[in-house]
């Protein structure tokens, strides 16, 4: 079968990399790609926001399923073209999308289904959100409704920050998508984020992972897309799978059907474990980026029929295999990410840290110029590696990442502190 990728990131070079080991696989396509998925997959220019190029693309190349990486292409409803021109496509429709396109659709559906999440209110002006804050307790958590490039969100410790981040939505910080505003509780517990699969019908939990959003070690500095990942999510044991399943994924699903609104792609559950148990932080309709890279570390069953089987409808007959080993990927970036940052520094000695055993490094922003390999982003690289244990696994990590010659870069040398930690206590106990 001949496959379709849309993405150029390291999630896609992480799909990439999988879909590639199947033997199912004919050919593989990767619009845009970029310089690590060109190994595994050819990478065409195409324009995905111009549907029906991507149709025709589809019909040309006898393309059997289409997989799409990212949100932009979702909440667009690339899916729903695609489909109607009776393309399979691993990749929710329009409506579906708006889980993540919209943070009071997804508030909505909780509160009519009885999903655990933060309590909120939906705000379209600022003075009643202005005077609903003050009688909130703090810290409180301003969003802006709509995609917000990862940077809608502000967790406000003061009345101070609260108002300013009311004044940069309504003001249009973020465009069209801080034209609403969601003001919710701060939630208390650990973050952890859970994968399903659903076919419309089915669905199958994947596993679970953590990241790390902040820039620095400590989990200090600015927000950024994610600066690490690891699988499985100590803090999502089998019965908080099952609960996480029951009460928020299986309720999602059934109040779309209910809704009209079938479900054909990966869930992407952002959670806060508490002491009461899970509650939905939010939803994502994609894979996250690095989570994928680490699922994908970790995934033991062939990705394709799987991706093609949410696509077609036939999920409820799989059951998905996983390594009982510990993933981890460690994210290069640009020196400034996420501000500002150079492009097109040369990055060595690539090969060498692929090679290593149990090591496969994703690339997120690089692109070819002759043999060689160039920065062409702020996230750049996703060094991954599967060990044993969370040490082992971030041991080897780290020593790909030492042959790893490329100066204008940096990363967090603290990837796992909280598995590791975990880890420690649980051999202490043993
Ligand atoms: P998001 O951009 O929606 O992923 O949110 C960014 C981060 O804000 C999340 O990963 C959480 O750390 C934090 N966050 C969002 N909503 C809440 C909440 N209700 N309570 C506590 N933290 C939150
Ligand atoms: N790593 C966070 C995300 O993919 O949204």
């Amino acid at each position: 079968m001949n496959v379709l990728l849309i993405g150029s990131g390291g999630r896609e070079h992480a799909l990439a990399w999988a879909i590639s080991k199947s033997p199912e696989l004919t050919k593989l396509y990767c619009a845009l790609g970029n310089a690590g998925i060109e190994a595994c997959a050819e990478c065409v220019a195409l324009d995905v926001s111009d549907h029906p190029a991507v149709v025709q693309f589809c019909h040309d190349r006898s393309i059997g399923l289409v997989v799409v990486g990212p949100e932009l292409p979702l909440v667009a409803g690339l899916g729903d073209d695609l489909r109607e021109a009776g393309i399979l496509t691993f990749g929710p429709g329009k409506q579906a999308a708006q889980l993540e396109g919209s943070k009071s659709f997804t508030k909505e559906l909780c509160a009519e289904f009885g999903i655990p999440t933060a309590a909120y209110e939906r705000f379209d002006v600022l003075e009643p959100a202005l005077d609903y804050v003050l009688k909130q307790p703090l810290p409180i958590v301003v969003k802006a409704d709509g995609l917000a490039a990862g940077k809608g969100v502000t967790v406000a410790e003061t009345l101070e920050q609260a108002e300013v981040a009311l004044r940069d939505c309504f003001d249009g910080a973020f465009g069209s998508a801080g034209a609403s505003v969601v003001i919710e509780e701060f939630l208390q517990g650990e973050e952890a984020s859970f994968f399903a699969l659903s076919d419309g019908r089915s669905i199958i939990p994947m596993t679970g992972a953590q990241d790390h959003k902040r820039a620095y070690n400590g989990d200090e500095g600015p927000n950024t897309g994610g600066m690490g990942a690891y699988s499985p999510a100590p803090v999502l044991t089998s019965a908080m799978e099952a609960r996480v399943m029951n009460e928020i994924i299986l309720p999602t699903v059934a109040g779309l059907q209910a809704r009209g609104i079938p479900y054909q792609g990966v869930l992407y559950a952002g959670l806060m474990i508490g002491e009461n148990g899970p509650k939905l932080i939010e939803y994502n309709t994609r894979f996250g980026d690095p989570e994928c890279q680490v699922l994908m570390m970790r995934l033991k069953s062939d990705l394709l029929p799987v991706l093609l089987a949410v696509a077609d409808g036939s999920l409820g007959r799989f059951e998905l295999h996983w390594h009982s080993d510990v993933a981890m990927t460690v994210v290069m970036a640009a020196k400034g990410y996420p501000g500002a940052y150079e492009k097109g520094s040369e990055i060595r000695g690539l090969k060498g840290a692929d090679a290593m055993d149990g090591v496969a490094v994703f690339h997120a922003g690089t692109k070819a110029d002759g043999d060689r390999i160039l920065a062409n982003g702020g996230r750049v690289l996703n060094v991954t590696a599967r060990g044993r244990t969370v040490l082992e696994a971030r041991d080897r990590a780290y020593n790909a990442i030492q042959k790893i010659d490329w100066p204008e870069g940096f990363c967090r040398s603290d990837i796992g502190w909280r598995a590791i930690e975990q880890e420690d206590r649980n051999d202490g106990s043993a």
